[in-house]
């Protein structure tokens, strides 16, 4: 048995593969290795614990190359996942999020076998400031990216005909040890890190009372390992998740765990009155359908992910803190940046 994880050298994938090599089962990796995301791509391929092949997602061929390997089982992790990125590199993000799930799911459809493709929360768009967002709610995403993955959903459904088993996850913001830290175009938590080190004040975009679900990376390895492994009931041949640790935060509340969790004491939070192209106020997943059908539940809370990422990355080689503002500026000069900085 052979898992074909794409994106498998990324933060997930990293984490999933571990997993699953640990129980003796075969992992191999199709992965691009993109630089903006792998600081050091020959250390991510050492770190993957099976073979990795290094080629596009969003080239059909880059599949056919696994057409003798055995391949039982695809994870299609592949993709492109900043936000306010999404929506000055369009093209590109179409051709690899919904091209690369088109591919991968074909490729599951002429081996044979079962699919577990990653979403986001982002096809949801805007949340509801008190309610969970349960997987019926309809597709309004607000940014190119949760378009294409929206897109990648529905033309994943569509190529399958339900004739293999295709569970789409969509993860809310997932975080933990080995999440990127240089990419400046995601991950508020990296960019609390980065400020932490070196003893800056965190800047929070906004009032800092938008909401957030940040879900530990474990438990989301933990769903897509039960999701490999576990038929699916529905006639469709479809399920569709929901991931998340089903508790609200704000990113108010996410800068002080930060904070707390700091080896080198206390920084100050300073809110700056910007909101990115994109960017929506709230998201929360509701999990109920994890508990209904008996698939693994979060087991870490906010507080105690936010610890375990930033005391397990302190030593790692970071970005340099001004790199998120330069971000900032960049989305100013295309004129996706609302307000002031
Ligand atoms: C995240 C994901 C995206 C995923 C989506 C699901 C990451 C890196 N991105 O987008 O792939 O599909 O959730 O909903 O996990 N902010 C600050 N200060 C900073 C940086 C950001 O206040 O220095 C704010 C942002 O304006 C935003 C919030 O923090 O309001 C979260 O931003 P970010 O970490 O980029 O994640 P999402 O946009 O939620």
């Amino acid at each position: 048995m052979t898992v074909l994880i794409t994106g498998g050298a990324g933060f997930i994938g990293q984490h999933l593969a571990a997993r699953l090599s640990e129980r003796g089962v075969a992992v191999t990796a199709l992965d691009t290795l993109d630089e903006q995301v792998h600081s050091d791509p020959e250390a991510s391929k050492r770190r993957f614990p099976g073979e990795v092949v290094v080629a596009d997602v969003a080239d059909p061929a880059s599949f056919a190359h696994f057409d003798d390997a055995g391949i039982t089982a695809v994870v299609h992790l592949a993709a492109e996942t900043g936000t306010s990125q999404s929506m000055y590199e369009q093209e590109h993000y179409r051709r690899v999020n919904v091209g690369g799930t088109v591919n991968a799911v074909e490729a599951a459809h002429r081996w044979g076998v079962p699919i577990v493709a990653l979403s986001s929360r982002a096809v949801y768009g805007e949340g509801d400031p008190v309610k969970a967002t349960t997987e019926d709610t309809p597709h309004r995403p607000l940014s190119v990216y949760g378009e294409t993955k929206s897109e990648g959903e529905t033309a994943a459904i569509e190529a399958l005909r339900g004739e293999v088993p295709l569970t789409i996850i969509r993860p809310q913001n997932v975080i933990g040890p080995g999440q990127a830290l240089h990419n400046p175009y995601t991950g508020v938590l990296s960019a609390f890190l980065a400020k932490l080190k070196a003893h800056e004040p965190l800047t929070v975009y906004g009032t800092g009372e938008q909401t957030r679900d940040f879900v530990h990376v474990k438990d989301l390895a933990a769903l897509i390992d039960w999701a490999l492994f576990t038929p699916i009931a529905d006639e469709s041949n479809v399920r569709i998740l929901n991931c998340g640790s089903g508790v609200r935060i704000t990113l108010n509340d996410l800068a002080r765990f930060a904070v707390a969790a700091s080896p080198d004491g206390p920084v100050e939070i300073t809110h700056i009155e910007v909101k990115r192209a994109g960017d929506i106020d709230h998201a929360l997943a509701d999990i109920t359908r994890l508990k209904e059908l008996g698939a693994p539940v979060p087991q870490w809370q906010p507080a105690d992910a936010v610890r375990d990422f930033i005391q397990a990355s302190w030593n790692d080689e970071g970005a340099d803190p001004s790199v998120w503002d330069k971000a900032l500026d960049e989305l100013a000069e295309r004129g996706l940046l609302e307000g002031d900085k």
